[in-house]
């Protein structure tokens, strides 16, 4: 970490299997990003609890995810890549910080109310909790920016609250963090209904792709993609599904969506289909092969956890002991 660059802070939880979706949405920047900023990139576990999951699901994803960010690019050496739960400050800041959140703010949260809904058998106070548990992830490493989708800006609202609330209280302590929406980052529909979000919920159907899906399974969904009636490939609102491919094809290359039209022009939908089926098997064949090269050993990979760990321990102690010292812990 040097000083001379803004501090970029963020998380990914290990739920589900990563599809094309969180890869051109979110992933694929990361690896990018280390050129302009001091990144810290964690898979988020302990966030993972807060709707039931398997052990040894919790288990596999956390690898899969740590593996897979590296394979996308996340060069470990430049970047501070990391297990949320190896570093025990998110941990301990989430408490003290809970008693600097009000009840009526968490209450508010979308996310919350939403999950509560979907799952009213467990709805657990970590699920509330959730939210400044975040704040803790960005204010233990006073990240500036937090480049975070839609659905995580109130989330990132409220640990600027939190923050001003306890550098009122005290003395300025907290960086206020800034949420951030990547305007590169492509929104992705399922192949199979073009209104809905690709989703890493309904993984086995064939609407979704999956980072790690074989080169056979990647070329039948496309195949099989919902074009739309009539013809000519180009983008519009009465053609959802033509209009995703061609985001999808555009995003993978970094081209326009007009260059993607321009390429495709003259094509039918069946070879359209085709083309950007073999255009996301291309780029995902060298994601997939570096990956399978890093889950070959287990022991370096956790080596590489560990490393990620140290960094970021260091960094979250600085903040985390301040915090102790200000509220009047013996120390
Ligand atoms: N909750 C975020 C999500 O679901 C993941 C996350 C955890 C996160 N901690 C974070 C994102 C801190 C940004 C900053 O996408």
């Amino acid at each position: 970490m040097t000083e001379n660059k803004k501090r970029v802070f963020s998380a990914i939880k290990p739920t589900g299997n990563p599809t094309l979706g969180n890869y051109l949405g979110a992933m694929k920047y990361w690896g990018r990003m280390s050129d302009e900023y001091d990144c810290l990139f964690s898979v988020a576990d302990l966030h993972a609890i807060t709707v039931a999951i398997e052990p040894k699901e919790l288990r596999e994803n956390t690898k899969r995810l740590f593996a897979l960010l590296i394979a996308m690019g996340v060069d470990p050496e430049k970047n501070v890549l990391f297990v949320q739960s190896h570093v025990p400050a998110h941990s301990e800041l989430c408490w003290l910080l809970n008693n600097y959140t009000m009840f009526g703010e968490a209450r508010r949260m979308t996310q919350f109310k939403e999950k509560s809904e979907k799952a009213p058998e467990n709805v657990n106070v970590g699920l509330f909790d959730y939210p400044v548990l975040m704040a803790a992830d960005i204010l233990l490493y006073q990240a500036e920016i937090v480049p975070v989708g839609e659905d995580q800006m109130q989330h990132v609202e409220l640990c600027r609250n939190i923050a001003e609330r306890f550098n009122g209280r005290y003395s300025p302590t907290f960086v206020l963090p800034e949420g951030r929406i990547p305007k590169y980052g492509a929104r992705i529909h399922s192949l199979l209904d073009p209104t809905a979000k690709m989703g890493k919920s309904d993984s086995s159907a064939d609407g979704t792709v999956l980072v790690l899906d074989r080169p056979e399974d990647i070329a039948r969904k496309f195949k099989r993609a919902v074009t739309d009636s009539g013809k000519g490939v180009f983008a519009s609102p009465d053609k959802p599904g033509i209009t995703n491919l061609l985001t999808i094809y555009a995003s993978l290359l970094d081209i326009s969506i007009e260059d993607a039209e321009r390429e495709f022009k003259d094509s039918d939908y069946a070879s359209f289909k085709t083309k950007v089926g073999e255009a996301v098997i291309e780029t995902l064949r060298p994601i997939r092969e570096k990956y399978e090269l890093l889950r070959r050993d287990d022991g370096a990979l956790l080596s590489l956890m560990k490393q990620g760990a140290d960094k970021a321990a260091y960094l979250a102690r600085r903040t985390l002991e301040k915090v102790y010292k200000k509220i009047g812990f013996v120390r």
